[in-house]
């Protein structure tokens, strides 16, 4: 008897859940709440840094990634192609990180371009996998895209700026859910901090065939030789993300030199981008099958390095 009125709040309780998640649509996720974000080391090419590794995160981009309820995985530069396959189907999205590697030849690209042929295939399958790039990041994925190198001067170094929205920013799943407020002042307040010498160009951009075919421009921004630069993007059918500044800095960076927004507005733009990511990466239903490998693999592992004196991150992952 008693187990028979357990079995039955058992049904009705996943009655109600089904009934939940139709009612909410995608938006409310079912799906999975122990989502784990790889984050693809970057190569190490400041001469101070060399001593400790030869590829790195800086720890900013992994609490930024925290912070929404995600755990993160180091991936390393050094792995097989059937390596990475493995990962791929054990992780819930992929962040590519900035830094100053070759957007063609350097290995950053190499296993990038293994990732984002395998989220292409997974999301064109129905096998939802969210994929963003910050400044380099970003930058490559629009060389993934394309096909080409399409990069050009468009310097915007150390400087905090307000976006330039496009109409498409206000229909966009990344700013989707932003109060009004936030929307306001993030075209008129200095909330994005841009440490960039190379952009996308407006102009490049839309002479781009696949360019604009896979990407909505989100936002633009003018660099400090007066060029006009892409700065948000977002896949239009596929879940594939770029920003050309850097979200993380504005609650986890602190060089008094550099100009990282820190503002109440500023962080708030982050946290909201961050829960933005992971709950795409929630959508995701990829997983390990073996907690102790999971375990294994998580950036708990790895301790930071104190990393003030010598650059400009307070705490670096070095490996
Ligand atoms: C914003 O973008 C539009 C369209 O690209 C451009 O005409 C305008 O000059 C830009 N304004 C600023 C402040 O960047
Ligand atoms: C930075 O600080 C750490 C810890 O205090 C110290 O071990 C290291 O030698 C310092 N590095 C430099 C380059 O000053």
């Amino acid at each position: 008897m008693r187990l028979r009125s357990f079995l039955c709040v058992l049904f009705v309780r996943d009655c109600f859940s089904f009934h939940q998640t139709k009612l909410r649509g995608l938006k409310q996720n079912t799906g999975n709440d122990r989502p784990v974000i790889g984050i693809l080391t970057q190569i190490v090419s400041d001469e101070a840094m060399k001593q400790y590794g030869s590829t790195y995160i800086p720890a900013s981009y992994v609490k930024y990634i925290e912070s929404a309820g995600s755990r993160v995985m180091p991936i390393k530069l050094t792995l097989t192609t059937t390596e990475y396959e493995n990962i791929f189907s054990r992780i819930n999205g992929l962040l590519l990180i900035g830094g100053a590697s070759n957007l063609e030849t350097s290995d950053f690209a190499r296993v990038s371009r293994i990732f984002y042929q395998l989220a292409l295939k997974a999301n064109g399958a129905g096998d939802h996998f969210p994929v963003w790039g910050t400044c380099l990041g970003m930058q490559l994925l629009t060389v993934l895209v394309s096909g080409h190198n399409l990069l050009t001067k468009a310097t915007a170094e150390n400087v905090a700026l307000p976006l330039n929205l496009t109409e498409a920013a206000f229909s966009s799943r990344m700013f989707e859910g932003f109060p009004d407020e936030l929307m306001k002042d993030l075209q008129r307040e200095p909330l994005t901090g841009h440490f960039h010498h190379y952009g996308l160009t407006v102009k490049a951009f839309k002479q781009n065939k696949e360019l604009m075919d896979f990407f909505s421009v989100i936002s633009t921004n003018v660099g400090d030789n007066g060029v006009h630069f892409v700065s948000t993007i977002e896949g239009k059918r596929f879940p594939l993300y770029g920003v050309q500044w850097h979200p993380e800095v504005n609650p986890f960076q602190w060089d008094s030199t550099l100009n990282f927004p820190h503002s109440p507005h500023a962080v708030q733009l982050s946290s909201l981008l961050a829960q933005f990511f992971v709950n795409e990466g929630r959508r995701s239903l990829h997983k390990f099958d073996d907690p102790k490998e999971e375990a294994l693999t998580l950036i708990y592992n790895y301790t930071p390095v104190f990393a003030g004196n010598f650059s400009g991150y307070e705490q670096i992952y070095f490996f």
